[in-house]
């Protein structure tokens, strides 16, 4: 049990790759904060959990609004006392050419995808000790398509922000690494314009939540100890035709 002992906060835990992770670190021995701006799906994130046998608690938190965040990780030090895992995954996305993009859809994209990673990251690596930070990327921070310009440099960003965090910190303190999913099966994928019009061509095979839970949960435990400021591509080979 991977996790067993471990307080493991979960973004966007209410659906798709989130809620996944909230289940593999709950099954692993993790205590899982299932963070999410729904906060009926991340009730049923933690009731799926209880049910399997686990623990945890579901904090609602619009991940958009700064003070949203504050009070999530207060809530969760004010039960716990400690953070082990930070799994950032959580993210949106704009479906518009760059010239009809308004400054509030960009601001949006950028203060969910990455100014709360960010935040996140602030408030919480005081009360980590030896824990591990996961970043949850795209293939779109290193090859997009049309209309989703925002998402793609949030994606890029987030990357370059793990490794700066990787120079900060040393692995024996707190490890940061991104996973950087493929097209997987989630509400995200399917509701995609591009998708659904053809524009963004699926390809091959379509991964499944638990294929990025399971490499989250490697990443996030003591097996990847080694392992700081990368970004493990999790595609399905996607990504090797470039
Ligand atoms: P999803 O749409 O199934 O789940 C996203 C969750 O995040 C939802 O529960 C939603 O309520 C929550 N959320 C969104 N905005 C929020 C906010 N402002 N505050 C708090 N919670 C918020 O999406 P999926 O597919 O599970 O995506 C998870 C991560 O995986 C994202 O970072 C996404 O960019 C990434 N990803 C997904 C891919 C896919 O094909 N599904 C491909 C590549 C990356």
């Amino acid at each position: 049990m991977r996790f067993t002992d471990k307080i493991c906060l979960v973004t966007g835990g209410g659906s798709g790759i989130g809620r996944a992770a909230c289940q593999q670190l709950a099954a692993e021995g993790g205590t899982v904060v299932v963070i999410d701006r729904d906060e009926a799906t991340a009730q049923e994130t933690l009731r799926l959990i209880e049910k399997a046998g686990g623990r945890g608690l579901a904090v609602r938190a619009d991940l958009g609004v700064v003070p949203d965040v504050q009070t999530a990780v207060d809530a969760v030090l004010a039960t716990y006392g400690r953070v082990d895992v930070l799994v950032n995954n959580a993210a949106m996305m704009t479906f518009k050419p760059i010239v009809e993009l308004t400054v509030a859809e960009w601001d949006l994209v950028m203060a969910v995808n990455l100014r709360a990673v960010f935040l996140l990251s602030q408030l919480c690596l005081p009360h980590m000790r030896g824990g591990a930070i996961v970043n949850i990327s795209s293939v779109h921070g290193q090859q997009t398509t049309a209309n989703v310009i925002p998402y793609a440099a949030s994606k890029g960003a987030l990357e370059a922000f793990t490794r700066g965090m990787s120079q900060e910190y040393p692995a024996s303190q707190v490890r940061t690494n991104c996973v950087a999913p493929g097209a997987v099966d989630t509400p995200m994928l399917w509701n995609n314009p591009n998708v659904k019009s053809g524009q963004e061509k699926i390809e091959g095979e379509v991964g499944h939540p638990e294929d990025i839970a399971g490499a989250i949960c490697y990443l996030a435990s003591t097996d990847a100890h080694y392992i700081n400021g990368t970004t493990l591509v999790v595609d399905g080979g996607r990504l090797s035709v470039l």
